[in-house]
């Protein structure tokens, strides 16, 4: 039987802290602490796969906890537990790497969803690591892990190994719990983007706002999800081009422009073992497309653009806008710019109806003084 997997509850309540282990302990090994303090001390002599951590806590705070598990192991999934409407916290915890969050009080279910994803997405992460490795990239060593993903554009046999693994891993969720395609992607995303500090949380980040403007718009409970996996993989192209150009700060060459145009055609290429549906297939290849036409790889424009794509588009657009993320955009830009520059481009380069959910969900959902903070905190 397969080891289960470790999880460390960190809640200074009892009575939180004793729900939890209960819930989790038919199916996980669980550690709880009253403290971060402890909480660190426990993760540094014995790392565990995932973290739930309650973000009010006395004397060091939750969120100071977080960045310090993530300092010391990356790799180590962390749930997020906080008050309701909450956002700025939700947003600096998505900003220092926290897979999820929960609400309290927290129902049994979601907190089993929420473990389960974290733990899956943890081992396929540990997966994914090892497999690279067998493909003769190594992790972190930057020049041979994008040989490998060229070997794995170019080697059918290997894409084929992909495949495979994949399928060993739909198998395994049948006999354990459930982990999906998505936890895949996220691990992959995650390995992509750890490559670039300033990438660093964008997909995530892109999938959140691309989720409130889905909300917004009232799209289906299917179209929201894939809506959710394609904005986690719309940029995964960008592991067919050399980092050096992707990571560039400053004017791109033309040539490196023509290069970095490539990345919605290379990531249609790249994930197309993994039987994904058409229309998430769709928005990785028309996610920069304009909505006067004249966009890329192929300058259909309105409604012609898938909606999902036209989601992306501007979520895309709005975290490059407002993070240091050096792509497109070269200057973080305040909400109210932002948001001036989004209205700017309706109906040129964004959808207006899109462009408009988001701006209003923004507005009228949370208090602009607290989300201005949480997106320019210096985190
Ligand atoms: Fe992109």
């Amino acid at each position: 039987m397969a080891k289960r997997p470790q999880i460390l509850i960190i809640e200074d309540q009892l009575g939180p802290r004793k729900s939890l282990e209960m819930i989790l302990s038919p199916y996980f090994d669980v550690l709880t602490v009253d403290s971060g303090e402890k909480g660190l001390a426990q993760l540094k002599e014995r790392p565990v796969d995932v973290v739930t951590l309650d973000l009010r806590l006395p004397n060091l705070q939750g969120i100071d906890v977080l960045r310090q598990i993530k300092q010391m192991h990356g790799d180590i999934e962390v749930i997020v537990i906080t008050g309701y409407g909450e956002f700025k916290t939700v947003l600096d915890a998505l900003h220092l790497g926290a897979s999820s969050y929960l609400l309290k009080p927290f129902n049994m279910g979601d907190v089993l969803t929420a473990v389960n994803r974290a733990a899956g997405k943890k081992r396929q992460m540990d997966q994914l690591k090892e497999f690279l490795i067998q493909i003769g990239g190594l992790i972190g060593a930057e020049k041979e892990l994008s040989q490998g993903i060229k070997l794995l554009e170019q080697d059918r046999s290997l894409l084929e190994g992909v495949k495979k693994m994949f399928e060993k891993t739909e198998q395994e969720i049948e006999e354990e719990r459930r982990v999906n395609h998505f936890d895949f992607i996220r691990a992959l995303i995650d390995t992509v983007e750890k490559r670039d500090p300033y990438a660093y949380g964008h997909s995530s980040r892109v999938n959140y706002y691309s989720y409130l403007i889905a909300q917004r718009l009232g799209l289906t409970d299917s179209e929201k999800e894939e809506l959710q996996i394609g904005a986690y993989m719309h940029d995964i192209g960008k592991l067919g081009i050399d980092p050096q150009v992707v990571q560039k700060k400053g004017e791109y060459t033309s040539e490196e422009m023509e290069a970095i145009k490539r990345h919605p055609e290379i990531g249609v290429n790249l994930v197309a073992p993994l039987n994904l549906s058409p229309n998430v297939l769709a928005l990785i290849r028309h996610h920069h497309e304009y909505y006067i036409g004249k966009g890329y790889p192929d300058g259909i424009g309105g409604e012609d653009i898938p909606l999902l794509a036209r989601i992306v588009a501007v979520a895309d657009a709005f975290d490059a806008m407002v993070s240091d993320y050096p792509y497109e955009y070269r200057k973080v830009l305040s909400l109210e710019e932002a948001t001036a520059e989004l209205n700017h481009c309706s109906g040129i380069q964004f959808d207006p109806k899109v462009v408009k959910a988001l701006i209003e969900t923004i507005e009228e959902e949370h208090d602009r003084i607290l989300l201005k903070s949480a997106l320019f905190a210096d985190l």
